[in-house]
């Protein structure tokens, strides 16, 4: 493993506070606290983020505008490949619904991660930050379970770094996913079972060859790049919304929202480190979250109320993405939700197909299952009472619809034209349909 010396940014474990100098170490201790073991750790920079307010400014090309406040030493490259930063559009169609069925005045912004030219996924940022890392710091083999997007993000991005990977995904419908990650060169190994045996397989080869892997939701390296998002709610919105709401597998987003929001408000940058309220939808077919939480409500949030949650064992899901039946994450994840005054939403994966429709028919746009879960997500949301008059929403849409060609093939009955729309619309930014200004 090389050394540098010139880091801007300390590990802090979450367990035990001990600090962990970069990343050179962290790899070097498995990716845990070398102190007490846990994988868990906050960033702290020593940026000056009086700097940071200059930066929320101007249309940078990337999130590595927001290089200062990355784990990446002066002296390295990044790796990127056009990942953008992803626009936030305003969806009109959306707030006319709010206000036309509920009788609720609201604004509503989608962050568009299609867009980018990555792998058109939210995954392209984590992706490049994990690359530009492993090839700081000379690692030269990483491994990641996933059930496609990551595993096609990881390994566009890492293939760029000459870092070999083996991605573990399970049997299923991510074909185009598998035949993605093969033409870029790299290993990947389909697993017959679940996501969660794909993890396990992961994890044990890991073990035995002497490789990193992805810690998962809460790796530092996921959560420090995807909170820049944070940072384009200020720059983009002036403001951290209302209501941010997501599909979630095992949701690094809203981990990562609630990281940059806690660190700003810790330097001063934001007045108060109120949340947007979380709303995390999930599918019918696989919500495990979803039981967890109405449990916990309809007890009354007792003592220990986020580790009660059922293990769904063969999630009978074809949105892959979200298939993530042992919700590992829900204990870190509900407290944040239920901190936020948020909700879990479910939503029928059988209803997907007519969302699609519809923001297609309002938008032109041809979105992927797991982020037409989120438009539904919404819906549930305003159907359930948890938007409020005057609220600012983000819908954090993580993908197009280029690796689903059977759902975009039942949305408009062919999947050819919209397909051709959508690649279009994916590699342009300034061709983007902005419907109506955002506000300020
Ligand atoms: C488009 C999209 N939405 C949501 C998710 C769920 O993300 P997470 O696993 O961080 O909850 C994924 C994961 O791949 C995704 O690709
Ligand atoms: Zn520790």
């Amino acid at each position: 493993m090389t050394c540098s010396t010139d880091q801007t940014y300390e590990l802090c474990c979450v367990a035990c506070g001990h600090t962990t100098p970069d990343f050179g170490a962290w790899f070097g201790a498995g990716q845990r606290c070398p102190a007490c073991g846990a994988n868990r750790a906050d960033l702290a920079y020593s940026a000056d983020y009086a700097g940071l307010a200059a930066l929320l400014g101007g249309h940078p090309a990337s999130f590595w505008h927001y290089r200062d406040f990355l784990p990446l030493g002066r002296s390295a490259a990044p790796v990127t490949r056009g990942e953008g930063t992803p626009p936030l559009e305003r969806w009109a169609f959306l707030e006319d619904r709010a206000r036309r069925d509920f009788g609720l005045d609201v604004t509503v912004v989608a962050a568009r991660n299609d867009l980018n030219g990555g792998t058109g996924t939210f995954k392209d940022v984590a992706a490049s930050m994990a690359a530009s890392l492993l090839r700081e710091w000379g690692v030269d083999r990483f491994v990641v379970a996933s059930t496609g997007n990551i595993a096609t993000a990881y390994a566009t991005y890492l293939a760029l770094a000459g870092v070999r990977l083996t991605a573990f995904v399970p049997r299923g419908q991510n074909q185009a996913s598998v035949d993605e990650i093969r033409r870029l060169g790299q290993a990947v190994r389909v697993v017959d079972g679940t996501y969660a045996d794909a993890k396990q397989a992961a994890a044990d080869f890991a073990a035995a060859e002497g490789v990193l892997t992805s810690a998962g939701n809460i790796d530092p390296i996921r959560v420090e790049s995807k909170r820049t998002m944070v940072f384009e709610f200020l720059r983009q919105l002036g403001r951290i919304p209302d209501v941010y709401v997501q599909a979630v597998s095992g949701g690094t987003g809203p981990i990562a929202v609630d990281k940059g929001i806690r660190e700003l408000a810790g330097v001063g940058v934001l007045a108060d480190a109120r949340l947007p309220r979380m709303v995390l939808a999930q599918l019918d077919t696989c919500d495990p979250m979803v039981q967890g939480w109405e449990r916990a409500v309809a007890g009354g949030f007792p003592d220990g109320w986020e580790k009660d949650y059922p293990v769904i064992a063969d999630p009978q899901t074809a949105v892959t993405t979200l298939a993530t039946g042992n919700p590992g994450m829900y204990p870190i994840l509900a407290p944040i939700v239920r901190r936020s005054g948020g909700t879990y939403v479910r939503t029928p994966e059988a209803g997907l197909v007519t969302v699609a429709r519809e923001l297609l028919a309002a938008t032109g746009l041809l979105l992927g299952p797991a982020s037409v879960t989120c438009v539904a997500g919404f819906e549930r949301a305003l159907e359930q009472g948890c938007v409020k008059d005057g609220d600012v929403i983000v819908l954090n849409t993580g993908e197009g619809i280029s690796r689903a060609p059977e759902f975009a093939a039942r949305v408009d009955g062919t999947g050819e034209a919209s397909h051709a729309v959508a690649h279009d619309r994916r590699w342009d930014h300034d061709r983007r349909r902005v419907l109506a200004p955002l506000p300020h």
